[in-house]
């Protein structure tokens, strides 16, 4: 066994490094591929896995759990989250091991009868509860929509060390395991929370209030460096970027704007003006060269959200639906919302915005307004009052 994969006595790296990996999961672009990791804690008593890894990576864990000690010999598998990246390995395991004891939240233990067709002996756990291996336990925290509704934390006292599961990792694979042996993998650091943490902000909030004030000397997270170098940092981190954006005195309206002729453009000043009128503070955002953080944050920010957008080739054009796809990758402050835009003929792209947005579980309380080409002064007049009833229900809101 090499002493490379221990990270302390007794407890062992078991994961499986994927450095030529260009896209995770056919959603997110890696620079330095990325690692599934997975976990072995061995007791006096028991012998415990943490997750397993991708299902076509089953052979290297199985190769590396053996040169550990005998398959058989291990009591109990913790499924911190039941993705397929983390238990992909999970039927193997039980097939070469049916006696294996399964320790996994409610949420996980529905998913994985979905997932694997085997007869599962699991046990649901609670927060708190803990497992005695000897001289090792294994206490478990619920972390709720981290980013899956099943997941969980595993915490190992006796040696301080939190497997974290997806929380505090990152699609990075270095030369060696720890977050000290590797160049600098901030960049991916902050993308990973960005693409996978950022629309649970309220729920990492939690889980960093539950663990924040255990002593920790290792974060063992499911993908990326093992964090040793300053693990509290790590964990405070995660609760600054997941701090809730700054409270503002009046409602806050953004107005996201594509208008290749400046009809919509048009529209979208007399909006502003209405909302305005109700004491709300607008953010007028361009979606040509679309400043996509910049509308991340300000989609945290705002109460409502105003979609200019006109209408073209029977649609409502791509900047657009780009605009509007952040919408999942972000925790809204508010989900009010309105679409207003100028078309020529046929009209289509303010209904499918509004839809887009309903689907969202976004609330329009006003309708959404379309106008011919370049608006009449009637039309402009009806922006007006588009916007004085948005800003109307916003502030009413307020007071509520
Ligand atoms: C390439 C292109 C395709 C268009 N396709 C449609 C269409 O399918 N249906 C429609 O109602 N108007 C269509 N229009 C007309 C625009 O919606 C109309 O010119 C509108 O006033 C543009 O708004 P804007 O001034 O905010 O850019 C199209 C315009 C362009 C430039
Ligand atoms: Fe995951
Ligand atoms: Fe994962």
């Amino acid at each position: 066994m090499s002493i490379d994969r221990e990270i302390c006595p007794g407890v062992f790296w078991t994961g499986v490094k994927n450095p030529g990996l260009k896209i995770f999961d056919e959603l997110f672009l890696t620079r330095k591929g990325t690692t599934y990791n997975a976990y072995l804690v061995r007791g006096t008593e028991k012998v415990a896995l943490i997750d397993t890894v991708k299902e076509a990576f089953s052979d290297e864990y199985f190769q590396t759990i053996d040169q550990l000690g005998p398959l058989d010999k291990i009591d109990l598998v913790v499924v911190n989250h039941t993705e397929p990246d983390h238990s992909g390995a999970l039927e193997e395991l039980i097939q070469r091991n049916p006696n294996i004891q399964i320790y996994c939240t409610r949420a996980a233990e529905n998913f994985l009868k979905q997932l694997i067709d085997t007869p599962l002996n699991t046990h649901v756990v609670s927060e708190g509860d803990e497992i005695d291996l000897g001289g090792k336990t294994l206490r478990f925290i619920l972390a709720p929509n981290l980013h899956w509704p099943d997941t969980m934390f595993t915490y190992l006292p006796e040696d301080e060390i939190l497997f974290s599961c997806d929380a505090f990792g990152a699609h990075y694979c270095g030369e060696g395991l720890f977050d000290d042996e590797m160049e600098d993998f901030s960049g991916e650091y902050r993308f990973y929370f960005d693409t996978i943490m950022r629309p649970f902000k309220e729920k990492i909030r939690e889980a960093v209030a539950k663990v924040a004030s255990l002593p920790v000397k290792v974060v063992c997270p499911s993908h990326g460096p093992v964090l040793r170098r300053d693990p509290k940092k790590a964990i405070l981190g995660y609760g600054e970027m997941a701090a809730a954006p700054p409270l503002s005195d009046h409602p806050r309206a953004l107005i996201l704007t594509l208008s290749p002729h400046g009809n919509t453009r048009t529209m979208a000043g007399a909006v502003r003006k209405g909302l305005e009128e109700y004491g709300i503070d607008v953010v007028d955002m361009a979606l040509v060269d679309m400043d996509e953080a910049g509308i991340r944050d300000e989609l945290e920010r705002c109460d409502a959200l105003l979609v200019g957008t006109p209408t073209i080739n029977r649609d409502a054009p791509p900047p657009v639906w780009k605009a509007l796809a952040l919408l999942s990758t972000v925790t809204p402050k508010g989900r009010v919302g309105g679409v207003f835009g100028s078309y020529g003929w046929s009209g289509e792209a303010v209904k499918l915005a509004e839809e887009r947005l309903a689907g969202l579980k976004y609330t329009l309380p006003v309708p959404g307004i379309h106008f011919r080409f370049k608006p009449t002064d009637d039309d402009v007049q009806a922006c007006l009052e588009f916007g004085q009833k948005v800003g109307r229900f916003l502030a009413g809101e307020q007071e509520s």
